[in-house]
């Protein structure tokens, strides 16, 4: 498969609390068109970036519709008139409210120039979470982490979900793809599929049981110790 070169990825990181939190700028260097994925809390540094190099900001992408994905979305959606992205199942599912809002199914591609979107359903963390594949980068939010995989309680949470989405993030995606998660618990975003899979845990479950049982498993004392 070809890559497209002109695609790059720039990390925004946020510190809030206890949770480092990433956002992605995701920019067409041919179009200077520029999407940014899940802001929330880094607006201003979001802004820098693409005042600096000018670049053209045509779409936030939600992975998912949690507080610390969405927060900034509805301000930036407005001051720059770019519409918002989500999966069609988030938004009935939660009552996602936006007034500027695309709605996306399974493997569904939409582009803005040359940044070409193609979104995957992965339920499990929620009802409709989605990873966003552009170019050889996978957008993952809390449904896979480097270290581990998205806690599978609350409103639409389901971890047999997960299980489904762990196998089928497997099969769907090359091994050289780089993942970009919505938070680090320790590695930078970035790293490529194929150590992702080998050493995250969650993505050598073979039995639904037993990966139920270990990721609801009691006395998990802190909620991102993922061993
Ligand atoms: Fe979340």
């Amino acid at each position: 498969m070809e890559y497209n070169i002109s695609i790059r990825v720039i990390s925004v990181k946020a510190n809030n609390n206890f949770l480092k939190n990433y956002s992605y700028i995701v920019h067409d260097d041919i179009s200077n068109t520029a999407i940014v994925i899940d802001p929330s809390w880094q607006m201003k540094e979001i802004e820098k970036k693409l005042s600096k190099l000018e670049m053209k900001l045509s779409a936030i992408l939600l992975t998912h519709s949690h507080i610390d994905h969405v927060f900034d979305a509805e301000k930036l959606s407005n001051k720059y008139n770019a519409p918002i992205v989500m999966s069609q199942i988030e938004y009935e599912y939660y009552k996602f409210d936006s007034n500027n809002l695309i709605t996306v199914k399974h493997e569904e591609i939409i582009n803005f120039e040359n940044i070409v979107i193609v979104s995957l359903i992965t339920p499990g963390h929620t009802k409709g979470s989605i990873c966003y594949l552009i170019d050889n980068n996978l957008f993952t939010g809390d449904t896979l982490f480097i270290e581990g995989c998205g806690i599978c309680w609350g409103k639409g949470a389901d971890p047999s979900d997960m299980f489904d989405t762990m196998q089928y993030l497997k099969t769907r995606i090359d091994k050289n793809v780089l993942i970009y998660p919505g938070h680090s618990y320790g590695k930078e975003p970035g790293e490529i599929f194929e150590s992702v899979c080998k050493e995250n845990v969650y993505l050598n479950f073979t039995d639904r049981n037993n990966f139920l049982s270990f990721r609801m498993r009691k006395g998990q004392i802190k909620l991102f110790d993922f061993k």
